[in-house]
């Protein structure tokens, strides 16, 4: 049973770094939802890569892996200003710390069916926005089917922007995707 208040998860639920634990459970998941395959292969591959940032909703009971739902990301640029460069003053002048910023693409993000609507996605994507402020990521970026009306929903709901469009970029079946972009600056996390 789960309980959500008020767009809170309950002592019900936790989120997590993915581990291998969690592959079988995701690949249930992705099968029950419309999104692109990856195999328990890929997902080894990701959990292993140092550049991404891979979180799962599960039950709270400690033996338990019944996944919720799962956001996938990886880390696509950095960017170092000079630290004698221009803008590298005016954001010192503006009291931010870091000398780099860096950028991360969201692959995936994924609710069990039953469980869709009750601010789980909403609670992934949090955790993952303070996962990205620890790490000095300014930028989110993501694809998504044009035809995905609730994902855009939901981005545009947490603040994405429509960037541009990728002429005929799914397969199976033929689609374009919007490509949607979020600053984290001054999005809270709370
Ligand atoms: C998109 C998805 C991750 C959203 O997760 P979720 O836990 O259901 O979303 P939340 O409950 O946190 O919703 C937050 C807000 O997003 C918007 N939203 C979410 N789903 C929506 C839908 N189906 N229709 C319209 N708006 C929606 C609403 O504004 C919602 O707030 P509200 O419920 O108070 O109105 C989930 O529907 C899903 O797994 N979809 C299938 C997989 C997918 O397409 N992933 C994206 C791949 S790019």
């Amino acid at each position: 049973m789960v309980f959500i208040n008020n767009g809170k998860m309950s002592a019900d639920f936790k989120i997590n770094p993915m581990t291998s634990e969690h592959i079988d459970e995701i690949i249930n998941l992705q099968r029950e939802s419309d999104i692109s395959y990856w195999s328990p292969k890929d997902y080894e591959r990701l959990i292993n890569d140092a550049q991404t940032i891979n979180l799962v909703a599960t039950h709270k009971q400690p033996k338990s892996q019944k996944t919720f739902g799962f956001v996938t990301s990886r880390l696509i640029i950095t960017i170092s200003y000079r630290r004698d460069s221009l803008l590298d003053k005016i954001k010192q002048t503006n009291g931010s710390k870091n000398q780099n910023e860096s950028e991360i693409e969201i692959f995936n993000i994924c609710i069990r069916k039953n469980f869709k609507r009750q601010g789980i996605g909403t609670i992934l994507l949090k955790k993952l926005y303070e996962k990205c402020r620890s790490e000095a990521v300014g930028t989110i970026w993501l694809e998504v089917r044009e035809t995905n009306t609730n994902a855009i929903n939901f981005y545009t709901s947490h603040g994405f922007k429509k960037v541009y469009k990728r002429k005929n970029y799914y397969q199976n079946p033929s689609e374009d995707a919007l490509v949607m972009r979020l600053n984290l600056t001054g999005i809270r996390t709370d």
